[in-house]
C-alpha cells in the first residue's frame, strides 16, 4: 500500500492512543464497510478539549487518521473541533490511497459523536448539522446490526 510518510509515522507511533476513565464525551463508531471500530474520548473544560484519547481496531489508515484527529482537535473549542472533517484529516496526513479514503471517515465521525455525547450529557443545545450526522450514523449502525 502506497502510504505517505506521515501516515506511516502516525501508524507506527500513534499519538494519544489509549483509554480514558470517565471521559466528558465519548464517541464510538464502526466502519460499515470493513467492521473496524473506533472509540474516542474527550476531557473538556469550559468547552475546550483539554485531553483526547482513542482506541481503534482497524487498518493502518484508520489508526493513522485517528491519531492525527487527536492532534488536530486537542486544545480546540468543541465547535471548532466539529469543523475537522475527513478532508482535513486526509490533508493533514499528506493524502491517503484512494481505496483507503473511506477509513478517514471513522476518525472524524468519532470526534463528532464524542462532542454530541458531551453536549447531550450536559443538556446543551445541539447544532442541527450535528444532530443530523448523529441520526445518520445511528441508522447506519442499526442497518449493520440487522
Ligand atoms: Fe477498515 Fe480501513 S479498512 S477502517
Amino acid at each position: 500500500m502506497d502510504y505517505s510518510k506521515k501516515v506511516l509515522e502516525h501508524f507506527q507511533k500513534p499519538h494519544n492512543y489509549g483509554h480514558m476513565k470517565n471521559p466528558d464525551g465519548m464517541g464510538k463508531v464502526g466502519n460499515p464497510r470493513c467492521g473496524d471500530i473506533m472509540h474516542l474520548y474527550l476531557r473538556i473544560n469550559k468547552d475546550v478539549i483539554k485531553d483526547i484519547k482513542f482506541e481503534t481496531m482497524g487498518c493502518a489508515a484508520a489508526i493513522a487518521t485517528s491519531s492525527v484527529v487527536t492532534d488536530l482537535a486537542k486544545g480546540k473549542n468543541i465547535l471548532e473541533a466539529l469543523k475537522i472533517d475527513s478532508q482535513k484529516v486526509v490533508d493533514a496526513l499528506g493524502g491517503l490511497p484512494i481505496i483507503k479514503v473511506h477509513c478517514s471517515l471513522l476518525a472524524a465521525d468519532a470526534l463528532a459523536e464524542a462532542v454530541y455525547d458531551y453536549l447531550k450529557k450536559n443538556k446543551r443545545d445541539i447544532p442541527e448539522e450535528l444532530e443530523k450526522k448523529h441520526e445518520s450514523l445511528k441508522k447506519e449502525h442499526e442497518e449493520e446490526a440487522e
